[in-house]
């Protein structure tokens, strides 16, 4: 990909699962990666995978703390450089009926999915704005674009994420800053695992899922790696407020 050696890029949940692999991958094509993660041993994985030559550097922070957010970002830009490119993909969900959810189970949901990549783009942005460059890329889902049973909160907020997106790429798109938002489907991940839980149940869940793929498989996190390298690179110069579905086909609208 063109353009992206020693630009500077934040992952956020860059500790594991599709973060991880879009860590490995920035961080491969030349990009110096800061991992946002709550479990800074996560993070310190992703950079002894990603191996001699390369760059991530892990900041122990719960994205959904402002002042949090606002202090790793100043230590990425003395420590890295400029930032270049912010990549939201922490996120979080425990699936259930919404009529059997409460407050405290909104709360978290919204916390770590909405109000965390609100923190991020208020804290990053003004940075970019100021040297009139930057990429911003958020990680939503397929669910949001659908719907999802279960799912109903962090649907919203990743619908929420997606018209935020298309918003500020609105707000920003002549200040050189540009956002695109990826929406991954079923993924084998650690938080996918934690959701299908063991047993014959979770089989049956999981194939249940990929029936209903085309492309008849569950996504694996190296398959958003690709995306999310060219929306930060020199070839997506011209693509703003977009929202592209990575997920097998399994939704065409
Ligand atoms: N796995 C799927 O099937 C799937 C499908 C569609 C969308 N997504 C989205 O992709 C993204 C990554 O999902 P995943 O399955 O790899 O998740 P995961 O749970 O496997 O990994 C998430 C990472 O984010 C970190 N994290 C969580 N909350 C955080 C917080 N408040 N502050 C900082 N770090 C935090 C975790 O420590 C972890 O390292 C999420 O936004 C998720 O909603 C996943």
């Amino acid at each position: 990909m063109r353009g992206l050696k020693d630009k500077v890029a934040i992952v956020t949940g860059g500790g594991q699962g599709i973060g991880r692999a879009l860590s490995l991958r920035l961080a491969q094509e030349g990009c110096k990666v800061a991992i946002f993660d709550l479990k800074p041993e996560a993070g310190a994985e992703t950079a002894k995978l990603a191996g001699a030559g390369t760059t991530i550097k892990t900041y122990e922070l719960d994205v959904g703390d402002y002042a949090a957010v606002k202090n790793a970002v100043g230590k990425v830009e003395a420590e890295l450089g400029p930032i270049w490119a912010l990549v939201n993909n922490a996120g979080w969900d425990k699936p259930m009926p919404f009529l059997a959810t409460d407050q405290a189970l909104w709360d978290k949901i919204i916390r770590i999915n909405m109000l965390g990549p609100l923190n991020t783009h208020h804290v990053v942005a003004p940075l970019m704005v100021e040297r009139r460059a930057g990429r911003i890329i958020n990680i939503a889902s397929d669910a949001a674009r659908v719907g999802t049973s279960n799912e109903a909160v962090y649907s919203a907020c990743k619908g929420g994420l997606i018209s935020f997106t298309k918003s500020v790429a609105r707000e920003l798109a002549s200040k050189g800053v540009l956002l695109n938002a990826v929406c991954p489907g079923p993924t084998n991940t650690p938080m996918m695992a934690a959701v299908l839980g063991e047993g014959e149940q979770a089989v049956k869940w999981k194939d249940a899922m990929v029936r209903g793929i085309p492309l008849k498989r569950m996504g694996e996190p190296e398959d958003y790696a690709g995306i999310v390298a060219f929306l930060v690179s020199d070839d997506a110069g011209f693509m703003t407020g977009q929202t592209i579905s990575v997920a097998g086909g399994m939704n065409m609208i």
